[in-house]
């Protein structure tokens, strides 16, 4: 199953059409999940309510995942591959996708601690694409809080052997011809 975990916000989405493109070139056979955040109960830990960080860590600290809190976690972990698609916002992405991974980061589901305090992966995931626009220009590595963010948790706790980046910049700039941006981001 390839999940495909939809953060794009705006009606017309080019970043969501990016991700439709790439998976009509990727064919991919094993079936596709759609998880739209705008349609999802996804919200940040917070300190009370249904997704409280006391609700997280008793799960956490307990093993007792049965909790609809660690849904997206349990599911995240058995994606056989993983599609992300956010526009870039303020240099990084969408808050809802920051609070979705917050709850795929569920220690004991999709990542764990090894004796020797090394990150051990709990996903079955072997390649993860994150896909992206933005308005500007190609953002300085140092300026980069989206890709790089989401690669550092694939790679840290996750282990995925193959992470990639599909991005098209300039799409705001006057005349932009964003259909050939898009093009262009696909290769
Ligand atoms: C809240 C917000 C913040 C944005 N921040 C940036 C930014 O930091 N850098 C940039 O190049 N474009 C920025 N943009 C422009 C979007 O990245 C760009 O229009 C993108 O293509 C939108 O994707 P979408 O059509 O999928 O919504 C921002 C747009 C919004 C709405």
């Amino acid at each position: 199953m390839l999940l495909f975990v939809n953060a794009c916000l705006r009606d017309q989405s080019r970043t969501e059409r990016l991700a439709r493109m790439w998976l009509d070139r990727r064919a991919y056979e094993g079936g596709v999940v759609t998880l739209t955040l705008a349609d999802s109960t996804v919200e940040p830990l917070d300190a009370a309510g249904k997704s409280s960080v006391e609700l997280y860590s008793r799960g956490v600290g307990s093993g007792d995942f049965s909790h609809p809190l660690f849904d997206y976690a349990k599911q995240f972990a058995q994606a056989d591959e993983v599609l992300i698609a956010a526009p870039i916002w303020n240099y990084s992405m969408p808050a809802k996708l920051h609070a979705y991974l917050e709850l795929v980061c569920s220690q004991g589901v999709t990542f764990d601690v090894g004796d020797a305090g090394a990150y051990v992966s709990l996903v079955k995931t072997q390649r993860l694409t994150y896909v992206t626009t933005a308005g500007g220009l190609q953002m300085e590595p140092g300026d980069d809080h989206a890709f790089g963010y989401v690669r550092t948790l694939a790679q840290r706790f996750w282990h995925i052997p193959r992470v990639d980046l599909v991005a098209a910049w300039g799409l705001d700039a006057p005349g932009a011809d964003v259909e050939g941006l898009l093009e262009d981001a696909l290769g």
